[in-house]
């Protein structure tokens, strides 16, 4: 899918959010300033939630509350190892009822959950490319009609 301007991305973020379910697993590919953020951002801001959505660059994870959803947006690129995902706790935070959104989920292969949907984007001359792609029946039934 092409995604022409920032606005674009704001605008499947909006589609993508109305189709959110308590549990689900979206992980975030593509090189740093590809829009990842951008994306969790323009979700966050279609559920309502009306704050500032900072990139948790340090604190590897932002938690939210909206539309009676709770989210939590992890940022794995400055994840070092296991024993700092162990000690911070993260482990508790997959209920199976909070909504993810995971930037750089490499960082934390075989410690999180497998994702519902995936999305890479590529950053092109002018705007982006993102490839949307469904590994569950959750995840399908989420892209359906998107
Ligand atoms: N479709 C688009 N076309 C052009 N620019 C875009 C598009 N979507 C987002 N941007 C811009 O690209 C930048 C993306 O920054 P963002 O923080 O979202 O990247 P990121 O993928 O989260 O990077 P990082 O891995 O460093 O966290 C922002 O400046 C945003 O305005
Ligand atoms: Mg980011």
């Amino acid at each position: 899918m092409n995604l022409a301007d920032e606005n674009a991305t704001l605008a499947l973020a909006q589609r993508l959010a109305a189709r959110l379910k308590p549990g689900m697993v979206i992980y975030l590919h593509g090189d740093l300033g590809a829009g990842k953020t951008t994306l969790v951002r323009g979700m966050l801001n279609a559920l309502g939630y009306a704050g500032r959505v900072k990139s948790p660059t340090y604190t590897l994870v932002e938690p939210y509350q909206a539309a009676g959803l709770d989210l939590r947006h992890f940022d794995l690129y400055r994840l070092h190892n296991e024993e700092e995902w162990e000690a911070a706790g993260f482990r508790d935070e997959f209920d199976g009822r909070n909504v993810f959104f995971i930037e750089w989920p490499k960082k934390a292969h075989g410690l999180i959950p497998q994702a519902d949907i995936e999305i890479a984007f590529e950053i092109l001359e002018q705007g982006r490319n993102a490839e949307i792609h469904a590994n569950t029946q959750t995840g399908k039934q989420c892209l359906e009609q998107l």
